[in-house]
């Protein structure tokens, strides 16, 4: 199973901007086998970014999609336009989605189902709020979001990769130590590996949460991490290229 470093560029860069990070980035990155790399550049600049990133080693992610494929649904994005631009991967159930929009547990699932259906690969996002491993729930929150996320899909684990994001440390500069992020990846192996009745070997665990080429190193060495999910410092092609070759 090849590390998975995925680039989450939440809702940063216009379309030029986009094509100018992967003038450098498909460059920096074009003789990198062992790591699968995907970016998820904003809604507006996937077309553009399709293009550019056709015949790299460089995979297109959308941030987010709705489940149905067609219908009176205002602003939203669906499964099949993703498909059209050659978009592989989902991250669904983003703290962002679950904080700011709002997005519960029930609506996260429909998602999942729905881009499985469409053949487009999930990243479900979990993890705890600073109060809640406070008082000690973090893996307790982390289990529900993984069975209420998964929900009817256990059998899936093949087509899913997971990625652990401690609310705490997105976007603040302090990262989960390798040991508070093994703790809790070790726990979500064995759950899907109970879950999926064994069936989880492709499934990659990924961390995220301040991220950079700094941490890198130390968090991947840990056994169960299987790669990332890079907000901030994913937005410098150099930085980023930095965090996949500690991988
Ligand atoms: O999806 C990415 C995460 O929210 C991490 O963001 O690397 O800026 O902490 P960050």
């Amino acid at each position: 199973m090849a590390y998975l470093v995925a680039a989450n560029w939440k809702m940063n860069k216009t379309i030029a901007q986009t094509i100018d990070y992967l003038d450098i980035f498909t460059e920096l990155v074009k003789d990198i086998q062992k790591v699968d790399i995907m970016i998820s550049p904003s809604f507006t600049a996937l077309s553009s970014a399709s293009l550019k990133v056709e015949k790299t080693n460089i995979k297109l992610g959308a941030q987010n999609m709705y489940y149905e494929t067609v219908g009176a649904f205002t602003g939203e994005i669906s499964p099949i336009m993703l498909k059209e631009l050659n978009v592989e991967y989902v991250i669904l159930g983003h703290s962002e989605r679950r904080h700011i929009f709002g997005e519960k547990d029930n609506l996260i699932n429909k998602k999942v189902q729905s881009a499985l259906e469409n053949g487009i690969r999930p990243i479900l996002c979990v993890g705890e709020t600073l109060e809640e491993r406070e008082l000690g729930k973090t893996l307790n929150v982390v289990e529900k979001q993984i069975k209420s996320g998964l929900a009817g899909v256990y059998m899936d684990m093949p087509f899913i990769d997971i990625a652990y994001e401690p609310v705490w440390a997105i976007g603040t500069g302090i990262n989960a130590t390798p040991e508070q992020a093994e703790e809790v990846h070790r726990f979500i192996r064995s759950l899907i590996n109970e879950l999926s009745k064994g069936n989880d070997s492709k499934t990659r665990i990924l961390y995220g949460g301040s991220v950079n080429e700094k941490n890198a190193r130390e968090l991947i060495s840990q056994k169960h991490i299987d790669g990332f999910l890079v907000g901030t410092a994913s937005l410098d092609p150099n930085r980023f290229y930095k965090i996949i070759t500690e991988c």
